[in-house]
């Protein structure tokens, strides 16, 4: 039998596929009530452990429209994960008869990729605590591609709460795989974490640079503005100061809530949190640019513009039933998707032995460690980096190991270029290393 395809990282998509999805979401949108052949007979079951209402109604809106069903569990407090069932033992359990297609939120970063490990049927990321919602990011580049026909090139001000905001998260990705540009407007304090921008400095060439956002009236608080973009390094290169990138004309306005459900080790809390009013559309770079926001939302967009024709938030929301009418069928092989083309995937490999290196308290392979094998993905060879595959947290270490020679580096030893990825072991201490039998390399 056929591996199934899951959906646990925006990344598990090429900009190919993308594309064929909004093809067919076109479609869908054109008729949303014409393709209710495509999946009957199948069923799709939302696990949620953490509200929603847009993910979960629209992909059950989605499956129903396409003539399947849905097994809802709406609060899995309800479920017998409150007895104490493990994630893993759940997803076996629906997996395995009860539904053809998973549909999963859950407070755990990296949950999602748990459950693909264990699922016979195709798992779709519906949020993983602060890590990623890649299918959220499909319908926020499905609406740049309807109201703006590309994603290349275009300029993207993120607000608000950058740092928890799993949508912002998988959306910066995405946005600089296409080649779009980035500017980050943060709420302050709650900037893009540095394991985002680094990986898309490294993967995918992008420049982080002052931006100067006086364009941006009261939207932005410059001292914290930052413009990341794949598109100009090497014109970028040919100025000598680059601390004021000037935001000239703004394509989209991407605002998010503060995610208080996620605040509790930051000091301090959010303060004045920002927010875009009628006042702050009158900026001159703003005049052609639409405002989305993944919603919920709280106080952070005044309704005084939700009348505005550039507020497109609910038309955003109500793109979600087409776009995760493509996704739902194609994961379950009744469209053609195209062909993966794995630009965005990463290898990820069993750390050898010793303990979970991963520091994110968060994270699956901290919640639920009885099921979870420690994963990681590798960033840079010399220093040796490496990242969690779970959450994507880079790992904390002192001392990298050789499950086979014994031995044990440090990072930056050119040594472990020559050990495989599936034998290093990542050590907190030499006394770590001790108590596992590793000497010194070179002694
Ligand atoms: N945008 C989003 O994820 O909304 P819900 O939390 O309501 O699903």
């Amino acid at each position: 039998m056929q591996a199934p395809r899951h959906l646990v990282s925006i990344d598990d998509l090429s900009i190919g596929e993308v594309q064929t999805l909004f093809e067919h979401a076109d479609r869908f949108a054109a008729a949303p009530r014409e393709f209710s052949d495509t999946c009957r007979g199948m069923i799709a079951a939302s696990l949620f452990f953490e509200p929603s209402t847009r993910t979960r109604l629209s992909f059950e809106s989605a499956m129903l429209r396409l003539g399947g069903g849905v097994l809802t569990a709406a609060d899995m407090r309800s479920s017998s994960s409150a007895k104490g069932e493990s994630l893993a033992d759940t997803i076996r359990v629906v997996g395995g008869g009860y539904a053809d297609v998973i549909v999963l939120r859950h407070s755990s970063e990296g949950a999602a990729r748990l459950a693909a490990q264990y699922s016979p049927v195709p798992v779709i990321n519906a949020g993983d605590g602060a890590h990623e919602h890649p299918t959220q990011t499909l319908c926020d580049l499905y609406n740049l591609h309807v109201e703006r026909g590309k994603i290349e090139g275009l300029e993207v001000v993120l607000a608000g709460d950058l740092k928890y905001s799993r949508t912002v998260h998988s959306f910066v990705y995405a946005l600089a795989r296409f080649g779009a540009n980035i500017i980050c407007t943060p709420q302050p304090g709650f900037e893009l974490p540095e394991y985002v921008v680094q990986r898309v400095r490294e993967e995918f060439g992008v420049a982080p640079v002052r931006a100067d956002v006086r364009r941006l009236g009261d939207l932005a608080n410059e001292s914290d503005a930052v413009y990341l973009t794949p598109q100009k390094p090497h014109q970028l290169s040919l100025f000598t100061d680059l601390s004021d990138w000037e935001v000239q004309s703004v394509d989209a306005v991407y605002m998010t809530r503060p995610q208080t459900e996620r605040l509790e080790n930051q000091e301090g809390g959010y303060g004045q949190y920002m927010r875009i009013q009628k006042s702050s559309m009158a900026a001159d770079s703003l005049r052609d640019a639409v405002v989305m926001h993944p919603l919920p939302r709280r106080d952070e967009i005044s309704e005084e513009i939700d009348n505005d024709p550039r507020s497109i938030y609910f038309k955003q929301a109500a793109r979600g039933v087409p776009i995760r009418m493509a996704l739902l069928a194609s994961l379950m092989g009744k469209i053609d998707m195209g062909t993966p083309s794995g630009e965005g995937h990463r290898e990820s490999w069993p750390v050898a032995e010793g303990e979970n290196p991963c520091p994110n308290p968060a994270c699956i392979s901290r919640t639920e460690p009885r099921h979870v094998t420690p994963m990681f993905t590798l960033q840079s060879r010399t220093p040796l980096r490496a990242h969690c595959a779970y959450c994507s947290r880079e790992l904390i270490y002192s001392y990298v190991g050789c499950s086979t020679s014994k031995h044990y580096h440090k990072p930056d030893s050119s040594g472990l270029g020559r050990i495989s990825a599936d034998h290093l072991v990542f050590l907190p201490d030499e006394g770590s290393a001790e108590a596992l039998q590793y000497s010194p390399a070179g002694r």
